[in-house]
């Protein structure tokens, strides 16, 4: 009993630290910090996307996913895609309260992840990666489908409406 109680002790510090010690990790080498919209921004950009009930959309950089869920019950399929592992598996833990069976979450890089198949694009990322992610949505994404910008904005690319911190485009 006496060796019994340290030991507890550092099996609890262990499992407290270690999420934080990934997390940590992922979060220095991703490129945008894990900042999460505001609720009733998230509604805004659902609302804006005009979301049918036959499309798929899909949260670049998921965080803990709560873009993926809210527009779960607009959409025929909603997913997210998250670098973080902790972020991921935080998602995953929250989904289990949710009874959308239309939700996938997935543990990738954005980079490698086609868009190709993408109805409706969710974006909260950071300023200096919005021309890159331009041109991987001009090469991918097809033609009327839709990107809702949380915050930044594309260079030389209107958006089609904007909402306050809400922009949408539509891809030509
Ligand atoms: C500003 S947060 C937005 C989170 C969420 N979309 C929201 O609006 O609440 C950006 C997210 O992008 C993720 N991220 C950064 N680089 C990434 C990458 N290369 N691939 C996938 N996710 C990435 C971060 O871990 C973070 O969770």
């Amino acid at each position: 009993m006496e060796l019994f109680i340290p030991y507890l002790v550092l099996a609890i510090i262990a499992l407290v630290c270690v999420p934080f010690i990934i997390y940590g990790v992922f979060a220095m080498k991703s490129a945008a910090p894990f900042v999460p919209a505001m609720k009733k921004n998230v509604k805004k950009m659902i609302k804006e996307a005009n979301i049918q009930s036959d499309e798929t959309v899909m949260d670049l950089g998921s965080g803990d996913g709560r873009i993926v869920r809210m527009a779960a019950p607009y959409a025929k399929e909603s997913i997210g895609i998250e670098i973080n592992p902790v972020l991921y598996h935080l998602s995953r833990f929250l989904h289990l309260f949710s009874r959308k069976k239309n939700i996938t979450y997935l543990r990738k890089n954005l980079w490698k992840v086609s868009l190709a198949e993408v109805d409706v694009l969710f974006l909260f990322f950071i300023s200096t990666k919005m021309p890159k992610l331009k041109e991987k949505i001009m090469k991918e994404m097809k033609p009327g489908s839709r990107v809702v910008s949380h915050t930044f904005s594309f260079p030389d690319w209107k958006p089609e409406k904007k909402h306050g911190i809400v922009s949408v485009y539509r891809v030509e």
